[in-house]
């Protein structure tokens, strides 16, 4: 079970990737699109992949398989990390077959039925990008379409990885694991919605207000003690006093690298 990020956005994906979720990251021309205008298409995806360090598919544009190979070849020069995006179709499912036996890893992309993405696993692409949305405007089940494809490829071993895409809500997201999807690349904005929920906001901010009780009132007493972090994230002490006590311990080290704190409940 892998999520990608649904995007192009450099921003978006520094945050998502430093949460630790984030498997990979999936793009296309209208993402492209949503980028601020001028830039350079090879520096940004340079960007990106210096970021994910992971698969991340970019998408050609040609429509004849020739051209699809051409433009395929150029970008995975760039780095060992991108996966070519193909779309489905007779061309498509041509230079998926030429561009895996070169080594180059490819997704094929739009799909909408079973039984085209039999077709992209048989022709040898690494992933197969199922569209839930798109498949759902159509007024099919994307859930049915996801869990008959990932049934079959499991049953046949088939190494095929489904990638499922076009994400409308939180739920689409739920659904496709839920039908057996490896991987679904999510948008940013759905990523951080993942994150959210009023009765953990509510519960985090009760527990906080208990805890600062208890130390205003001298109900627990917390006692800094020296403490070395591997990370440089954090550059004071943990659990020390939330004003003038954290510098002072940082100060009264030699090596002030963090400190622990060890914890004394008062009884009454
Ligand atoms: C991902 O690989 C797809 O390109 C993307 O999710 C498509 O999303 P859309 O249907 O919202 O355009």
């Amino acid at each position: 079970m892998q999520i990608f990020l649904d995007t192009a956005n450099v921003e978006e994906i520094k945050e998502a990737v430093s949460w630790g979720c984030v498997s990979g990251a999936t793009t296309n021309p209208k993402i492209m699109s949503y980028e601020k205008p001028g830039y350079s298409f090879e520096e940004k995806i340079k960007k990106i992949i210096q970021i994910v360090k992971n698969p991340v598919s970019v998408e050609v544009t040609a429509e004849d398989f020739e051209g699809m190979v051409n433009e395929a070849e150029e970008y995975a020069s760039w780095d060992e990390n991108i996966v070519i995006k193909i779309p489905m179709g007779k061309e498509g499912l041509k230079a998926v077959n030429i561009l895996e036996k070169e080594g180059i890893k490819t997704n094929v992309t739009a799909i909408m039925a079973v039984n085209q993405a039999i077709l992209a696993a048989l022709s040898g692409a690494s992933y197969a990008s199922i569209f839930y949305g798109r498949v759902c405007d159509l007024g099919y089940d994307a859930f049915e379409v996801i869990k008959k494809t990932t049934e079959l490829f499991r049953l046949h071993q088939v190494p095929t990885k489904i990638i499922v895409g076009s994400i409308r809500t939180l739920l689409d997201i739920n659904r496709a694991f839920l039908a057996g999807a490896d991987i679904v690349t999510v948008p940013f904005k759905f990523l951080k919605m993942m994150t959210e929920n009023l009765q953990t906001e509510a519960t985090v901010k009760e527990f906080n207000n208990v805890w600062k009780e208890m130390r205003e009132t001298g109900a627990i007493r917390l006692e800094p003690k020296e403490r070395v972090f591997s990370t440089p994230l954090r550059k004071v002490p943990f659990g020390s006093e939330p004003q003038g006590r954290r510098q002072d311990v940082v100060q009264k080290t030699q090596h002030p690298k963090h400190s622990r704190t060890s914890l004394s409940f008062v009884k009454k």
